[in-house]
């Protein structure tokens, strides 16, 4: 049916003319269609739909027919414009859709796929613990202080009062690396054999003989012993060496210095018992034991290392006057340590090197 205006009306406007209007459709129609992406759809916009597009023209025509016809046209332009809207978000919903796709098969990740990023490692929780018995004792006033592992037989054993027939130098069991020129017991360093140290210990003598008192430092490093690998020996271990030596030094600043060392290590919690025991280069000497509440076994004192007053022989082997000074040395095991702070059981996992074994101790505070 074609549509006529008012019949009555001698105008005709021809934008309202029904073939108009369908052509307004058809043509947006196929636009739309033919639009190739989102830009080129927003692009044909304002031409189909804008205030200059054929049925927004149609429409400012009703307000020229006579009231009677106003209803009808108003209708119909109304119609063609629903007609070329829902065309327009059709095509604006389908394009989206395929960008939508698109993006999503372009910017696809394969997380399976091999990186060339190497996983990161860890800090040994021995290595950490070393660190904070430095700044614990740092912040203490003391310096930390290194020495060679591979060591003169001189300051491993015959500076610290354990000459060669002394008992106590077979307690120790002894990596030797070469012969001196002199044999065991020379009386100068260089003639000595060479061993890999069995303590940190000698660090004591090599401070003692290079630096005049007040002397406060303390020295974490490796050590080795021919002890077999076990849950609680290694052949390779760690240890940490105190030494002071100062005018008036005492027993009772051991065990005070000892007692303000655990907390800092273990909590406030933690306690030391001195138990008297036998080091050649120490007099009196005694056992660190140190309150394990969290044993396996149940809570328990267990050894974690020696200590006690430099003996005088000490002193006067490295030249120092024990009529003026007085000083404590202590020495510990830091994979006890290890074993007391995070209940690591096994020493034979320390010694491993793997990885994962050293992430899992991500704490330091
Ligand atoms: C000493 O090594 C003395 N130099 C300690 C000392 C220093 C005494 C200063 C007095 C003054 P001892 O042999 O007991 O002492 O070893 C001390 C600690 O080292 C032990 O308690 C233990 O915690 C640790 N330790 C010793 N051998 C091993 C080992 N094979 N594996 C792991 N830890 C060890």
């Amino acid at each position: 049916m074609t549509y006529r205006n008012d019949p009555y009306d001698p105008k005709q406007p021809a934008l309202l003319d029904q073939t108009a209007l369908d052509d307004a459709v058809a043509g947006a129609d196929k636009a739309f269609a033919g639009a190739g992406d989102l830009d080129a759809l927003a692009a044909l916009k304002h031409q189909h739909l804008g205030d200059k597009a054929p049925v927004s023209l149609a429409r400012r025509e009703i307000g020229s027919l006579p009231p009677a016809a106003k209803a009808d046209a108003g209708k119909r332009v109304n119609l063609a414009r629903v007609a070329i809207q829902s065309a327009f978000d059709a095509r604006l919903a389908a394009l989206t859709a395929e960008r939508e796709e698109r993006v999503l098969v372009q910017e696809t990740v394969d997380v399976t796929l091999p990186t060339g990023r190497r996983p990161a490692g860890a800090q040994h929780p021995l290595t950490k613990i070393m660190e904070r018995v430095g700044d614990l004792f740092v912040s203490m006033g003391y310096e930390v202080a290194e020495g060679p592992e591979v060591e003169w037989e001189w300051y491993n054993f015959d500076a610290l009062n354990m000459h060669p027939d002394h008992p106590a130098r077979s307690m120790m069991d002894t990596f030797f690396v070469a012969a001196g020129s002199d044999g065991a017991g020379a009386h100068r360093e260089e003639d000595s054999r060479i061993v890999l140290r069995t303590h940190t210990s000698p660090v004591q003598a090599r401070t003692m003989t290079t630096r005049r008192p007040p002397i406060y430092i303390v020295c974490p490093g490796r050590a080795y012993r021919t002890d077999e690998l076990d849950a609680t020996h290694t052949p390779v271990f760690h240890q940490v060496e105190g030494l002071v030596v100062d005018k008036g030094i005492t027993m009772g600043h051991l065990k005070g210095t000892l007692d303000k060392f655990v907390k800092g290590m273990f909590g406030e919690q933690a306690r030391t018992r001195l138990r008297p025991s036998y080091f050649p280069f120490v007099e009196p000497g005694a056992e660190i034991d140190l309150w394990f509440p969290q044993h396996r076994d149940g809570p328990r004192w267990v050894e974690w290392g020696g200590c006690g007053m430099v003996n005088p022989r000490v002193l006067r082997a490295c030249g120092i006057d024990p009529e003026e000074y007085s000083g404590f040395a202590f020495g510990m095991g830091i994979e006890r340590a290890l074993m007391f702070r995070n209940e690591a059981p096994d020493m034979r996992d320390m010694v491993e090197g793997d990885v994962r074994y050293a992430r899992a101790f991500g704490w330091e505070a």
